[in-house]
């Protein structure tokens, strides 16, 4: 079973480590050689019918949803599209406007997920084309639907899902520089720019899977705690929603993912002397706005570890723990963002004595509705 493991205590660690390959693999021969152009050929629809996509739909379960908020931001950023998403449990039955100038982009790393592949049937059953990404070659997802982005992320055993996140991150990047392409939405220039930050991720990866340590004294102070805060900005806050489900998931511990800018709207009266709030404020354009809301728990007790770029010591000032990831564009930051909430999840289930890898009561692909 160790060898199984690869030498690390559990799947999740080793799938946590292996996201520098996962990343490499989905790139993979997807990126032209002179590295300034996209070359997604799985996708088959020609530029006319790029062209003729009025909106996209992206619906996901679970971990896969949260890539998929990533997705939208991808998507309308560079290809300017506009851009809906739904938890597939919900999409369905609030009559979405599905018309044939609709593109569904279904995520499921499983390609088994009920509700998942309900919400493909019913967007082709609308006359929206259906884009799937996912782990799993040959799932029904991958069967069902009209073009397939395989995310090369290997087999993921553990039930709290990782390296597939990020590779259905990578997925979103190559497929949304892919329509940019098609529309003249980018600059020539911007999109190699692009390539070579996709390109630099996985060395960046591993700069920050050295710093584990930290990390795990992190997490064995907050194992003590039953109740704790992800806030952020943007892209930020979407990334603190898959680090709140990843320590919900394994820790046990509740967590909310919020806003950072919605906190004085209501949850910023659960703050109380010494509750943990991680702040995520890696966006450039929402750092000043961030700091503010950090400021704003830090008054009323919070116990802060602040998320930031390498470099930005203004936040040093503003919070209790500072944790740095390298820097890249902005669009690509939740690559690197997440894998520092991923250990936190790891260490933190790993000091609270629980089943890392087969947390109670969830399953790794839910088959019923
Ligand atoms: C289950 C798993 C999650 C996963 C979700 C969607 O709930 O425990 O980790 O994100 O299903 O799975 P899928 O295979 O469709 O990505």
């Amino acid at each position: 079973v160790t060898a199984e493991k690869a030498g690390f205590d559990h799947f999740m660690l080793k799938e946590i480590h292996e996201q520098p390959k996962a990343y490499r693999d989905t790139m993979g021969s997807r990126i032209s050689q002179t590295g300034d152009r996209v070359e997604l050929k799985e996708v088959g629809m020609s530029a006319e019918q790029i062209r003729g996509i009025r909106n996209v739909h992206i619906v996901a379960c679970g971990t896969a949803f949260h890539a998929g908020l990533i997705g939208k931001s991808v998507i309308e950023k560079l290809a300017r599209i506009p851009v809906e998403i739904d938890v597939a449990s919900e999409y369905r039955y609030r009559s979405p406007i599905i018309t044939s100038d609709t593109l569904a982009i279904v995520v499921s790393q499983s390609g088994e997920t009920a509700d998942t592949l309900a919400a493909l049937r019913e967007a082709k059953r609308c006359g929206a084309r259906v884009v799937a990404i996912t782990n799993v070659v040959g799932s029904s997802v991958a069967r069902e639907a009209d073009d397939v982005i395989v995310t090369w992320a290997g087999p993921e055993i553990a039930v709290a899902s990782t390296k597939a996140y990020t590779s259905q991150l990578i997925a979103f990047y190559l497929f949304g520089l892919h329509l940019a392409q098609t529309l003249g939405t980018m600059e020539a220039a911007e999109i190699a720019q692009t390539i070579a930050a996709l390109q630099a991720l996985p060395e960046q990866v591993e700069a920050i899977l050295q710093e584990k340590d930290a990390i795990k004294r992190i997490a064995e102070d907050i194992a003590g705690h039953d109740n704790l805060f992800f806030i952020g900005r943007g892209l930020d806050y979407a990334v603190a929603m898959e680090g709140s489900l990843k320590l919900k998931e394994i820790s046990y511990i509740h967590s909310e993912a919020y806003a950072a800018g919605e906190l004085k709207h209501g949850t910023l009266a659960l703050i109380e002397e010494g509750i943990p709030v991680i702040a995520l404020a890696t966006q450039d354009a929402l750092f000043e706005k961030t700091v503010s809301n950090i400021k704003e728990v830090k008054a009323r007790g919070a116990h802060v570890l602040g998320l930031a770029n390498e470099g930005d010591h203004e936040l040093e000032k503003a919070v209790d723990e500072v944790f740095a990831i390298p820097r890249t564009l902005p669009l690509l930051t939740p690559a690197l963002s997440v894998i520092p909430l991923q250990l936190l999840a790891y260490y933190a289930s790993l000091a609270r004595g629980n089943d890392v890898d087969k947390p109670r009561n969830l399953a790794k692909s839910v088959t019923v509705e």
